[in-house]
Parts: structure tokens; sequence; C-alpha cells
């Protein structure tokens, strides 16, 4: 495993390879990475992980700075996983002239997390599209976790005709129903117990809740009850519908975005 920290040393490394497997991540690298990792090193001939915590994509200072950084950590979970590559780029080196403020996304960043997170997925799909420039990936690995960054994202490819070719990978949970979250290292036992006990009660209303949204409204009175904080969301969507051309068969999830203390968790279920 090859860890860089240069730009044009990487391009230089890696210009030549044509099925390169791309992860991008902010590190605190956990189950629901490694699995990704896995899936890129089957279906690529090489693999590279980015590690980069993109400041402009953070909408509050403190939950940039509480971030968990676990540098020496990750490098040697990946020494273990298959990765070829990992580029620790710095700020400059992606941001040699500051942000791209006229990226154009998707209307669906208004929606579920967009509504609470003015601008964050245009800094998300301006730094995925210079890592792309950067890496030239044969294929790219996002998380169905975050569902609506991947369908973002994916319009992007899509619509400004780039090669690489997006993979959506499935959530990995822990043996509780927690989705694996790089910010489930910032709760306590109990919140974590709260965030269990959500999936569950999430889990088992599904099939009522596509069939009665009206039972939203009593879903979210008893998620308040399990103790969190503040609920930002929850709603039904058919991910089919999101991005053009639409599938026929419906696929509903429900998304929500909720607070246990400081720490705001998403899940679509
Ligand atoms: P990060 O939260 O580190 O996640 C990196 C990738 O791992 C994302 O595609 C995310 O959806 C996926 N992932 C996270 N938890 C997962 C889980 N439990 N199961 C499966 N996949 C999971 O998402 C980001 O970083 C950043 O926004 C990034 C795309 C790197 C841009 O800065």
């Amino acid at each position: 495993m090859k860890i860089i920290n240069n730009k044009n040393k990487l391009i230089k490394l890696i210009q030549s390879k044509r099925n390169l497997g791309f992860i991008p991540t902010m590190g605190a690298i956990h189950d629901g990475h490694l699995s990704m990792i896995k899936k890129a090193s089957n279906q690529c001939t090489e693999t590279i992980v980015s590690i980069f915590i993109n400041k402009p994509q953070f909408n509050c200072k403190n939950d940039f700075l509480s971030y968990p950084r676990l540098l020496k950590k990750d490098i040697s979970i990946l020494r273990k996983s298959k990765v070829n590559y990992v580029y620790l780029p710095k700020t400059d080196e992606i941001y040699p002239n500051g942000y791209n403020k006229k990226i154009k996304i998707s209307s669906f960043k208004k929606r579920l997390c967009g509504k609470f997170r003015p601008g964050h997925f245009e800094s998300v799909v301006d730094v995925i599209d210079r890592f792309i420039k950067i890496i030239k990936p044969k294929r790219i690995y996002f998380g169905e976790k975050d569902m609506q960054q991947l369908k973002i994202v994916e319009d992007f490819i899509k619509k400004n005709k780039i090669k690489t070719k997006l993979i959506a990978c499935k959530t990995i949970r822990d043996k509780n129903g927690v989705a694996l979250s790089s910010r489930n290292l910032l709760l306590t036992k109990n919140q974590k117990l709260i965030a269990s006990n959500i999936y569950k009660l999430i889990s088992r209303e599904k099939n009522n809740l596509i069939k009665n949204n009206k039972l939203l409204k009593k879903i979210k009175k008893n998620i308040y009850k399990f103790g969190i904080d503040k609920m930002e969301y929850i709603k039904i969507v058919d991910i089919n519908k999101i991005i053009k051309p639409y599938r026929k068969k419906n696929k509903f999830r429900i998304f929500l975005s909720y607070y246990l203390g400081k720490t705001r968790l998403i899940d679509n279920i």
C-alpha cells in the first residue's frame, strides 16, 4: 500500500492505470468503508482511498472541529485491507484557486438534508469533481447510507458525461442495526441504544408507513420519547424517482435525520 501526499506524485503513479476503483472518505475508517474497498477490489485491478476532511461541506464549525481524526489508526486498518493507494491531499492541492461557487447540481439538493445544510451538497460535489479530475478512476464507490449524496453525485456524473461509473454500496450496520458512521464515535452508550431503538422501530413499521403516511406523526412522537434531542426530518421517498430516467418500480425508503446531543445522525431504511 502506497501513501501519497502529493498530487503530482499521485498523478505520475496512477496515470497509466485503466481500471482503478476509487473510494473517497473523510477517514475514521470503519466496516462501511471497508466493505466498499472490498467491492472495489473485486471489480477493479487496483484501488485507491482518499482521506480528506472537506471543510466547506461542514455547515457548522463545531461539527468540523469535532469530526474524528484518526489517521494513524486509519492507515493501520487500511494496510490490512486490499487498498493499493491512499491519497492524503493537502487543502491547497485540492483548492488551488478556492471553491467552485458556480457548480450546478440536481434540484434534489433542496430536499431532506439540503433544507438544513445550505451549500453542503455543492461542496461535496465540488470536491468529488476535483478528485475525479485528478484520479480519473474507472469506478467510484458511494455508500447508500448517504443516499442523497449518492444520488446527487450520480446525477452530476450523468449530466456532465463524466466517464467514471458510480457504484452504489449497501449500508453496513452494527449488530443492533445502527448504520456505521464515523460520527458514531461521538455517541455515548445510551445514545447508541437510542439509535438502535429508532432503527428497529422504523424497520418494523416501514410497510405500514408506506401504506399510510399519516403514521409518520405518531412514529415521530415515539422517536422523541426514546430520548432524541431534535428531529430534522422523517420522510418516505421513492429512491427510483429521484434522478431521471425514473424507474417504473417503486423503491421506498424512510429517510431521517436527528440529533443525539450535538451529534447529527442520518439514515435511510
Ligand atoms: P464519509 O462519511 O467518510 O463516507 C465515505 C463513504 O462511505 C460515503 O460514500 C458513505 O456513504 C460511505 N459510508 C459511510 N458509512 C457507511 C455505511 N455504514 N455503510 C456503507 N457505506 C457507508 O461521505 C463522505 O465521507 C464525504 O461526504 C465524501 C464523499 C468523502 C466527500 O467529502
